[in-house]
């Protein structure tokens, strides 16, 4: 049997390893490269291939696959918005991810990314840099005195909600299907408007599907408490950046967080130091003291990385070895 992975970075070969030396009867083999049309001829001979990129998994990549003989594919993340369901589901594919590797990594960066926006960290970090050690302006906004709107109570969401109640704010939620565990407790609130008229802060929590792309837009912005605090730490296109950038210029949204931007893909993960910087409005972005851009870092911590890699290689064997895989990806989701 053999097991083929794509894009290994530095930091996951000792997870690899670690599996490789648990499971010695198994051939794996690795690339830096990503999964492309071109690089798909990598995994001739393999049984299946275990992937994680931010790149398209196009129709024609998956063809290149299937065409040497491989369709059993692991992602080592969550999001499967990248993949062409239809010629995947077409060609036979059999799809894993890992849905939940580590949902506190990612609720913590979002929890520890807000209160920082609330206690203005960022400008008083430029103060300290300048030997400027006055108090004023840089007053800051305690997170117990907020109200948190979570948008989404699945794995991260509820996570997250366990954190700032930690911090002792008043939490209230919105999903589209109600927990019973946390309805009973009286969290949800009856609908995305009332959300947005109470919360201080709002942080969204769910997946890229169609019918989220934009759900923060100049209207629902107008909605909002002023000195709205937004944090998307989810998925760039659920965000209209610019309905956002209206409201930080006119000082309805009093800060930012962005984990996640809706044209990453191909700027995050990169240096640019030294180089042209290719978007002007994200540069913008990152200057501003008020809004915390990090390029899509929430995932990535040492418990997060070694889960994404153990747990999408043992998928990998469960699929070649025709066993049921724990977390198998439904091609018509
Ligand atoms: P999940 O599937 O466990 O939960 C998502 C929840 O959103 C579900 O309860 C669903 O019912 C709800 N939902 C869907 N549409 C909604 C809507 N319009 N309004 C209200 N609720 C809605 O997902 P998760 O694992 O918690 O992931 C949440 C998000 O985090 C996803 O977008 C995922 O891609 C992203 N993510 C980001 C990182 C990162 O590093 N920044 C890492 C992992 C996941
Ligand atoms: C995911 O797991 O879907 C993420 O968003 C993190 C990814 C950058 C590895």
């Amino acid at each position: 049997t053999k097991i083929f992975a794509y894009a290994i970075r530095k930091d996951e070969e000792p997870y690899l390893n670690e599996w490789k030396s648990a499971h010695k009867d198994i051939d794996v083999d690795y690339t830096g490269k990503l999964l492309t049309p071109d690089t798909a001829k990598l995994a001739k001979g393999a049984d299946g291939v275990v992937v994680y990129q931010q790149l398209d998994y196009s129709a024609d990549t998956l063809q290149a696959l299937a065409d040497v003989g491989v369709t059993k594919m692991s992602l080592r993340n969550v999001g499967v918005d990248n993949i062409d369901m239809k010629k995947a589901k077409e060609l036979g594919f059999e799809i894993t991810n890992v849905p939940v590797y580590s949902p506190d990594a990612i609720a913590e960066h979002a929890a520890i990314q807000a209160a920082r926006i609330l206690r203005q960290d960022k400008r008083m970090d430029a103060k300290m840099a300048k030997r400027d050690l006055r108090w004023a302006p840089t007053i800051g906004r305690e997170v117990r005195d907020q109200v948190v709107g979570v948008v989404g109570t699945g794995h991260i969401g509820q996570v997250f909600m366990k954190i700032m109640e930690g911090f002792g704010a008043k939490v209230i939620a919105y999903d589209i299907y109600k927990n019973p565990e946390l309805d009973k407790k009286g969290y949800y609130v009856d609908s995305l408007d009332d959300l947005y008229k109470q919360a201080d802060v709002i942080s969204l929590h769910v997946p890229d599907v169609p019918a989220n792309v934009h759900m923060i837009n100049d209207k629902s912005i107008k909605e909002m408490k002023d000195g709205v605090v937004i944090v998307n730490v989810s998925r760039g296109p659920l965000v209209d950046t610019d309905a956002v950038i209206r409201g930080l210029d006119s000082g309805k949204v009093f800060g930012f967080v962005m984990d996640t931007y809706e044209k990453e893909v191909g700027v995050f993960n990169k240096d640019w130091e030294g180089k042209e910087f290719p978007d002007k409005r994200l540069a913008d972005l990152i200057d501003r003291p008020n809004v915390l851009v990090t390029p899509h870092t929430a995932f990535y911590t040492t418990h997060a990385v070694r889960n994404m890699v153990i747990r999408a290689f043992d998928n990998n064997l469960a699929l070649v070895e025709g066993k049921k895989p724990a977390s198998p990806v439904k091609l018509d989701a």
